[in-house]
């Protein structure tokens, strides 16, 4: 796997999936985190002379659904990046340097994995970037194929992000603590399972805490409740004892339903105890990052992953289909 920064790019069109999958509200971004993860790659690139055709999904439309066209994404990270970004509505080579197709989920046969979709949109560039972690678990037909018809490359913000979880299951500084929480048990059991054989502790929270049913021995799950809606005084205190102790936390997942100010205690307490335990922290999921950031304390999280369900799978030791297609795993 080639790093972009290690590519020879000067004149050439480069084509770079990347996370325009963004929170939406009035027609209006309302979260950049992602596109400033985005912007780092677009930015390298655009100083390397090449030029840039983007390709990303937002939400889960059914077909050609202009309420989730990229138009307003777009228009976003066009500040971000300081140059305007031509929208392309159909497969078709651009008029400029910077350009971004449309909701790749426009088109049915990308979710539906067709190869020669890929091909066709192989046609508008010479080499191939991925630098979307979010969506590289549930890679679509562009994510897949492009690598066969292109010379792929790893963008700078998918390669910290995989450089960042990696250390953490490979070598954190002990104990490492991992707070699994939210809702959903099916797509964070395998986490929790991964987890509890590479991490010191386990916590368990959120809905989770009413669902998880296994006994495992440095797994703790939440054991009282307020309303069912968030963690109890008793789990507060032994997740702030366990996390006093970590010299690492990976987090995904909260105590309860923050958005409600009755239920955001729980988190709110965990949040102060990573911080003030002076921890590496690596946090991920949009719930996540966005009870942190209403708390006040995002920015004190050494790194925060911009993958939600990608950052669960990779916890769980699963490969990631869009990175396996870049070679990630050879
Ligand atoms: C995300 O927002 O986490 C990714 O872009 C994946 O989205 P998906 O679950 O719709 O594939």
């Amino acid at each position: 796997m080639h790093s972009v920064r290690d590519a020879d790019l000067i004149d050439k069109t480069v084509i770079v999936w990347t996370d325009l999958d963004v929170p939406l509200e009035n027609g209006q971004v309302v979260e950049k985190a992602r596109l400033l993860s985005s912007s780092k790659t677009i930015k390298f690139l655009l100083e390397q002379k090449a030029k840039v055709i983007l390709l990303g999904h937002l939400g889960r439309p059914e077909g050609r659904d202009p309420n989730f066209s990229l138009k307003p994404v777009v228009a976003s990270l066009s500040q971000l990046v300081g140059k305007p970004i031509e929208l392309l509505s159909e497969v078709q080579k651009p008029t400029s340097d910077l350009a971004c197709l449309e909701n790749i989920r426009f088109w049915p046969e990308e979710e539906a994995r067709e190869e020669n979709f890929a091909k066709q949109v192989a046609l508008l560039g010479e080499c191939y970037v991925n630098d979307c972690f979010a969506t590289s678990h549930h890679a679509g037909a562009t994510m897949l194929f492009l690598p066969k018809f292109l010379p792929p490359f790893i963008g700078i913000a998918l390669e910290e992000e995989v450089h960042e979880l990696a250390s953490v299951m490979r070598n954190p500084k002990r104990p490492l603590v991992a707070i699994l929480a939210g809702a959903k048990l099916e797509t964070k059991l395998p986490a929790i399972t991964n987890m509890s054989k590479i991490a010191d502790k386990v916590l368990v929270a959120g809905k989770l805490m009413f669902e998880f049913k296994e006994k495992i021995s440095n797994v703790i799950v939440a054991s009282d409740d307020v309303d069912g809606a968030d963690i109890g005084p008793v789990s507060i205190q032994s997740f702030q004892d366990e996390i006093a102790k970590a010299a690492t936390v990976v987090w995904n997942g909260t105590m309860g339903k923050y958005e409600d100010e009755r239920y955001l205690n729980g988190t709110k307490a965990i949040a102060q105890a990573v911080v003030a335990s002076g921890c590496y922290s690596v946090v991920g999921g949009g719930d996540t990052a966005a009870a942190l950031s209403k708390i006040g304390l995002l920015s004190k999280i050494a790194y925060v992953s911009m993958g939600g369900g990608a950052m669960l799978d990779f916890l769980a030791g699963k490969k990631l289909a869009g990175l396996e297609a870049i070679g990630y795993y050879d």
